[in-house]
């Protein structure tokens, strides 16, 4: 196939992609806008090399002709979650959109594979609009722990290194490693309340504090400067302070006056 064919093929899929980390992005956009603790941690995405392609073809007997529909992995998304418990909450999100289209899934969580490769796998339909209309695509989501992904990544490369002769003393040393990230990930669930707690708080502090730099800055092109310069004195020495309930009612405090303010210029 010539190159050209091959890219004509693959721009959708570069576009599902895109768009895909796009909208998972804006989930935990979503969810730190309202102070809200994101089971989404971190979103990438990737299409398959066409070298790859070829060869996982050649692996599993694929016809070229229909490649699109055999190989389900074309596009690909991964997001990494915190804790184990995210990723079920994030499998929830995905089968609740009307964007995608659950094909099947793979709970590679419960049931970790011979190798310890452990992850929540989806293929989903998506649509994307192209010049020549509507194309429906397979895309892959592989939802992870931070522990699994680093288990995984390193199990990949070792794979990559030793092709199909990988030592039975390495095998039995990631074996290992896995059993160590499945408590790692069990021991991170303990404390998951109180990781989280931490997290939102300092998620609605920085909320707080980034309405108030906001207001103050605002307020520097219609107020005196003297009273702003006395509202920022305020805004440090309660800051210092850190007490948060203080700090949420100066932000009150604040938007009142700049509301007057607003108010007053409109005259
Ligand atoms: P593929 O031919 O690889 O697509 O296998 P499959 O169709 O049986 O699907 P499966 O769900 O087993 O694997 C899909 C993808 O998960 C792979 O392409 C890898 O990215 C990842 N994966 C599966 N097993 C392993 C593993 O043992 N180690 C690592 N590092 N990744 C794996
Ligand atoms: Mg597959």
């Amino acid at each position: 196939m010539e190159i050209q064919l091959w890219r004509e093929i693959l721009d959708p899929y570069s576009l599902a992609v895109d768009e895909l980390v796009t909208k998972f992005n804006h989930i935990i956009d979503e969810y730190k806008h309202v102070g809200a603790y994101s089971p989404i941690e971190q979103v990438t995405g990737r299409v398959k090399t066409i070298s790859s392609i070829l060869e996982k073809s050649q692996k599993k007997s694929i016809e070229l002709e229909n490649f699109e529909e055999n190989i389900d992995d074309i596009a690909g998304i991964r997001i990494i979650c915190q804790f184990v418990e995210d990723i079920y909450k994030v499998v929830d999100i995905v089968k609740k959109r009307s964007d995608m289209r659950i094909k099947n899934e793979k709970d590679y969580i419960n049931n970790m594979k011979k190798s310890g490769y452990r992850s929540y796998h989806l293929i989903v339909y998506y649509d994307v609009e192209t010049l020549k209309g509507k194309k429906e695509l397979q895309v892959e989501i592989q939802i992870r722990t931070l522990a699994m992904n680093f288990w995984a990544t390193i199990e990949h490369s070792l794979q990559y290194k030793y092709k199909q002769n990988m030592p039975e003393h390495i095998r039995e040393r990631l074996s290992s490693a896995a059993e160590a990230i499945l408590i790692l990930d069990r021991e991170m669930s303990v404390v998951r309340d109180e990781i989280m707690d931490a997290q939102n708080s300092f998620t609605i502090k920085a909320n707080i504090v980034a309405d108030i730099l906001t207001n103050i800055q605002n307020l520097y092109k219609v107020a005196k400067k003297q009273e702003v310069v006395s509202i920022q004195d305020e805004f440090f020495r309660i800051y210092q302070n850190g007490d948060q309930d203080e700090l949420a009612q100066f932000s009150r405090d604040l938007d009142m006056i700049s509301a007057r303010y607003r108010a007053q210029s409109l005259r």
